[in-house]
């Protein structure tokens, strides 16, 4: 698949995996693979992993690996496409697992969004998100035109059930105790790059695109 490499984001919840990762759908031709996407789908659906995730999803618990590594199989073939992995790996042993059951023989680069986690439960308790169009939204730094609607599909707009400060909180404390291990194995693997997320979306997208040496921006673009 030429020579893109394909691209591993992690990063806290609201560290912007989600935002960026949008940028680089719509202008560089990447595909977007969110585990957390795919999880609210099957919860969505009401199917009977959706049942069976859905108490660990909502409390902020972390779904068992096997469970989220089939579910990543069944919706992204690396050898049709240059994909973002957004939200998997989550821990070191799925990191051994995509790299041996996705990205064998593949191109990659890891980029970790690194935030100071004090700023992340203002972000994500404003957080507000379309499923069918999978725009972001927050309520402070990027409302959408009309209150309570998609700009893009005029979908009403959703706030995630593990949104609440008590659950992200967890979410934080599932993070800290799990990413430096990850952040070790990447750097062992020479193919980490660290992105300081604490700033503008709009200047993380141009340190994203210079640490990825992707060119052609487009800075018209909100997003
Ligand atoms: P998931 O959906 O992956 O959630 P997460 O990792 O907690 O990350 P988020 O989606 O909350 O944040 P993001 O980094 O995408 O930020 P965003 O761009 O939206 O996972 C949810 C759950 O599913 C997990 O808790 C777990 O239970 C389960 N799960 C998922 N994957 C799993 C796995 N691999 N193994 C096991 N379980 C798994 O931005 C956040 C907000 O901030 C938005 O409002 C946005 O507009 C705003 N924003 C973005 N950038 C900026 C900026 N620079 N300045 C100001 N605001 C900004
Ligand atoms: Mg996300």
């Amino acid at each position: 698949m030429g020579r893109q490499p394909q691209l591993i984001f992690l990063g806290a919840p609201g560290s912007g995996k989600g935002t960026q990762a949008s940028y680089l759908v719509k202008n560089f031709g990447y595909k977007h693979v969110s585990t957390g996407d795919l999880l609210r789908a099957e919860i969505g659906k009401g199917s009977s992993l959706g049942m069976r995730v859905k108490g660990i999803i909502d409390a902020g618990h972390l779904v068992d690996d096997m469970t989220v590594l089939e579910l990543l199989k069944a919706n992204c073939d690396t050898s049709k496409g240059h994909f973002i992995f957004d939200g998997f790996p989550r821990t070191l042993n799925q990191a051994k697992l995509l790299d041996e059951h996705l990205l064998r023989g593949c191109t990659t680069q890891t980029v970790y969004f690194k935030i100071d986690l004090e700023v992340l439960v203002q972000r994500i308790t404003n957080r507000r998100v379309a499923p069918k169009s999978g725009m972001i939204y927050n309520l402070l730094s990027h409302p959408p035109k009309r209150p309570g609607v998609c700009d893009v599909s005029g979908e009403p707009l959703v706030h995630r059930k593990d949104d609440t400060e008590a659950v992200i909180r967890n979410r934080i404390d599932v993070f800290k105790s799990t990413i430096d291990e990850m952040v070790e194995f990447y750097k062992q693997k020479q193919v980490l790059k660290v992105i300081d997320a604490n700033t503008d979306e709009s200047i993380i997208r141009e340190n994203l695109l210079s640490a990825l040496a992707l060119n052609g921006v487009n800075n018209d673009l909100p997003y």
